[in-house]
């Protein structure tokens, strides 16, 4: 076990994530909370096909994980034997993208005989924001990314209830697949907060589900194909208007079901995380209709989507408060917690 006195004292901790569509290697400096990072993202790549190709993706992680990790090294002015704790994404995501990262990250360890920490992708976004900002615990989190769309009550670094969840649809999703039912562009999620500025989000009425019963629950497959029977019938309706109306359905159906969150356990802090807190107008209708009632934090944009540096701030975080894991970990596609 490291000492992890003396403010850390230089502790580099390297973080390596590969769970779906981005290889990125990042090194935090706990004793002066900085992060540097090297991405390669993979959308030129899966453009073509209109979404992620797990073979090419799989592909793409192993040509660059390597070098990624040398690169962000070499950025710190250190070598890769240099680093002190290897930390790396095992779950979830696409098996054949976390075996690439996962196997790169255990066989550094070894071979530097330095410990290593698997850390869980929805887990990091959830703690995101902390690692640049000092947020006091209980706090309710919203991860909403991809492939997720959650609501937690986080008690503190290691322990946190899941209060409700996509029943379907992660939002993240129901970006993209509006994006394609659309066809005006790839990644959907940028796409539609973009063209959105410009629409007027009351122009149409698309259906918000589950918003009765006081349910925390998710639900977007309705949405989706609202949206794909409102197309098929007015495909001359301006498109900036049906993003904006589209993105209005999926940010009022987050803003509303975390803030009956935050009330119901008396919550003052929400922190959102996920490729979906970059998002503009969920941005700017949270901490509105919060309205004062409760402290809303997002992430800075590199935390927000995938990236490196919330899995080595994760990887830290773990290691400090229950030690290193063993090499025998393996990857878990799909979501699970303690
Ligand atoms: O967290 P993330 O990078 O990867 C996963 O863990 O899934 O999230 C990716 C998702 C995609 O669905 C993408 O369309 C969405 O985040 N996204 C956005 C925005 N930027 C990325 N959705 C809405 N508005 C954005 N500005
Ligand atoms: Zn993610």
């Amino acid at each position: 076990m490291l000492n992890l006195n003396s403010q850390f004292s230089n502790i580099k901790v390297l973080g390596i994530e590969s769970s779906c569509d981005e290889t990125a290697a990042a090194i935090y400096s706990p004793s002066c909370s900085t992060f540097l990072e090297k991405i390669a993202k993979q959308f030129k790549t899966h453009k073509p096909y209109g979404g992620v190709v797990p073979e090419l993706a799989s592909r793409c992680h192993l040509e660059t994980v390597s070098e990624l990790a040398n690169a962000v090294c070499s950025d710190a002015g250190i070598s890769l034997k240099d680093i002190d704790i290897v930390s790396a994404t095992a779950g979830p995501g696409l098996a054949g993208a976390l075996i690439v990262g996962l196997t790169y990250a255990k066989s550094l360890a070894f071979s530097l005989q330095k410990p290593f920490v698997a850390v869980n992708h929805v887990e990091a976004h959830m703690y995101a924001a902390c690692a640049e900002t000092e947020i006091s615990f209980p706090f309710i989190a919203l991860v909403v990314s991809g492939g997720h769309t959650i609501i937690a009550d986080i008690y503190d670094e290691n322990y946190y209830k899941i209060l409700g969840r996509t029943i379907d649809d992660a939002s993240g999703e129901a970006f993209d697949k509006g994006a394609k039912i659309l066809d005006i562009g790839f990644p959907g999620g940028q796409v539609i907060d973009n063209l959105a500025k410009k629409g007027n989000p009351k122009a149409f009425d698309f259906p918000r589900a589950l918003m009765k019963n006081g349910s925390l629950d998710f639900s977007f497959s309705g949405l989706k194909t609202a949206l794909l029977y409102f197309h098929q019938k007015n495909p001359d309706a301006p498109l900036e208007d049906v993003a904006a109306s589209y993105q209005e359905a999926i940010v009022d159906a987050l803003v509303i079901k975390t803030l009956r969150a935050a009330e119901l356990h008396g919550r003052k802090t929400v922190v959102v995380g996920g490729g979906v807190s970059a998002n503009s107008r969920l941005r700017e209708k949270l901490a509105e209709k919060a309205n004062g009632k409760a402290n809303i934090v997002f992430p800075s944009f590199p935390l927000c989507t995938d990236n490196a540096r919330m899995i080595a701030y994760r990887g830290f975080s773990l290691y400090n408060s229950r030690g290193e894991d063993s090499l025998d970990v393996d990857i878990f596609p799909s979501f699970k917690y303690n």
